[in-house]
C-alpha cells in the first residue's frame, strides 16, 4: 500500500513516521524543498530516538527510511492508494488542496484530512466523489498517542469508513472513536475551551503560568499543564481551531483571547518556533 501525506509539519511528519514504521510506503509532500528537507530531518531524528530507546532496531530504521519519500511536488503522489492531508489549519488552503487531490488521485480508496476542526463536508464538497472523503484525526505526538478520531460527513460512504478504520486500527495499531461532523469533533470540542480558559486565566493575572500548569499536572494528573500543551500544539493551530469552533457554535468560550492573538502575530507559536508561553531555545541547542 502507498499513502500520500500532504504537509510535513508536526503532524504530517508524525503520521508519515507511524505509517512507514507500520510497513506502508509513504510519500510526504511539503510546500518547498527547504521544508521537505526539514520534514525528512524531523522523521530521521524521531527514528534515531526510537533506536536509542530500544524501540526500533537499526535494521528496522533502515527499512523504515527506505519506505519514505519526501517531495516538494504534489505530482509525486500520483498512483497512491489513499491520502492523508495534514497541511496548516486553514480552511481555504485545505479546500484548494482537496480539489487538487480529487484530480490527482482519481482511483484512491479514500482521501482523509487530519484537520483539528474544519467540518469534513466543507472539504468533501470540493471533490467529485465526496463519498470517499473522511476525517482521520491523529493526536500529537503521533508516535505516542494511540487515538484516531474517525469523522464521517453526511456523504461519507460506509465502505470508506470501513477501509479507513481498518487502516488506522489494523495497519497502524491505533485505537479509534467515532465523531459526528461538527467543528472540533469530540476531543477538541472539549479540550480547546479548556486551553483558551487557561490563557484567559493567565492573561487576567489570576495566577502565574507555572502555577496554572502545575495545578493541572499535580491536581488532576494531566501529563502536562494547559499552557505547556498549547505550546506543544502550536499557538497558530490553537487560534485557528478556536476560530472554527466559534464560527460553528458562537460559544464565547471558543473566542481566541487577545493574548493568544498577539502571540501569534508576534510569531510566538510555541515549541515549533522556539518560544510561546515558555522558552524552548535552550532545549533545542
Ligand atoms: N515523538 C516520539 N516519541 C515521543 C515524542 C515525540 N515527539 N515525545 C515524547 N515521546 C516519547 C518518549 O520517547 C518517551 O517514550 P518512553 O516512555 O518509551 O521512553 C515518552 O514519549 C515520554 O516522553 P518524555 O519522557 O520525553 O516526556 P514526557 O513523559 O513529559 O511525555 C508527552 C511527553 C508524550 C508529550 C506527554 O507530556 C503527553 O502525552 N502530553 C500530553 C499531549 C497531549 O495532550 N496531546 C494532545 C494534543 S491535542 C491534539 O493532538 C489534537 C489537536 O487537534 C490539537
Ligand atoms: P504545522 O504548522 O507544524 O505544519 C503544517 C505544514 O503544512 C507546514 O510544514 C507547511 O509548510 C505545510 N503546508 C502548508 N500548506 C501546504 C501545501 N499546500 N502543501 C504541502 N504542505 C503545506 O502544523 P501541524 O501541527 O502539523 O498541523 C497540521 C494539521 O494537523 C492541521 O490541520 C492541524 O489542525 C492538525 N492537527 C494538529 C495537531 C497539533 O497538536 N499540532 C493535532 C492534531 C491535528
Amino acid at each position: 500500500m502507498r499513502i500520500a501525506v500532504i504537509g510535513g509539519g508536526l503532524m504530517g511528519s508524525g503520521i508519515a513516521e507511524v505509517c512507514a514504521r507500520a510497513g506502508v510506503d509513504v510519500t510526504v509532500v511539503e510546500s518547498d524543498a527547504e521544508r521537505a528537507g526539514r520534514t525528512r530531518a524531523a522523521i530521521e531524528r524521531s527514528l534515531d530516538r526510537a533506536v536509542r530507546k530500544g524501540k526500533l532496531t537499526p535494521e528496522d530504521q533502515s527499512t523504515t527510511l527506505e519506505r519514505l519519500a519526501v517531495s516538494d511536488s504534489l505530482d509525486d503522489i500520483a498512483g497512491a492508494d489513499a491520502a492523508i492531508e495534514a497541511i496548516v489549519e486553514d480552511e481555504s488552503a485545505k479546500r484548494m488542496l482537496f480539489k487538487r487531490l480529487d484530480q490527482l488521485l482519481p482511483d484512491a480508496q479514500w482521501l482523509a484530512t487530519n484537520t483539528s476542526s474544519v467540518p469534513i463536508m466543507k472539504l468533501a464538497a470540493e471533490t467529485s466523489k465526496p463519498d470517499r472523503v473522511i476525517g482521520l484525526h491523529f493526536f500529537n505526538p503521533v508516535p505516542v498517542l494511540p487515538l484516531v478520531e474517525i469523522v464521517r460527513s453526511i456523504m461519507t460512504a460506509p465502505a470508506t469508513v470501513d477501509l479507513a478504520r481498518t487502516f488506522a486500527e489494523d495497519t497502524l495499531g491505533k485505537q479509534c472513536i467515532d465523531s459526528q461532523d461538527r467543528a472540533g469533533f469530540v476531543v477538541n470540542a472539549l479540550l480547546i475551551p479548556y486551553l483558551l480558559s487557561s490563557i484567559r486565566m493567565y492573561e487576567s493575572g489570576f495566577a502565574s503560568k507555572e502555577d496554572i500548569d502545575q495545578g493541572m499536572v499535580l491536581g488532576c494528573a494531566h501529563p502536562m499543564g494547559p499552557l505547556a500543551l498549547a505550546d506543544l500544539i502550536g499557538l497558530d493551530t490553537l487560534q485557528a481551531v478556536a476560530t472554527s469552533l466559534y464560527d460553528e457554535f458562537r460559544d464565547p468560550a471558543s473566542v481566541a483571547p487577545p493574548l493568544l492573538n498577539r502571540m501569534v502575530e508576534a510569531g510566538l507559536l510555541g515549541r515549533k518556533s522556539g518560544r510561546g508561553f515558555y522558552d524552548y531555545t535552550a532545549a533545542a541547542s
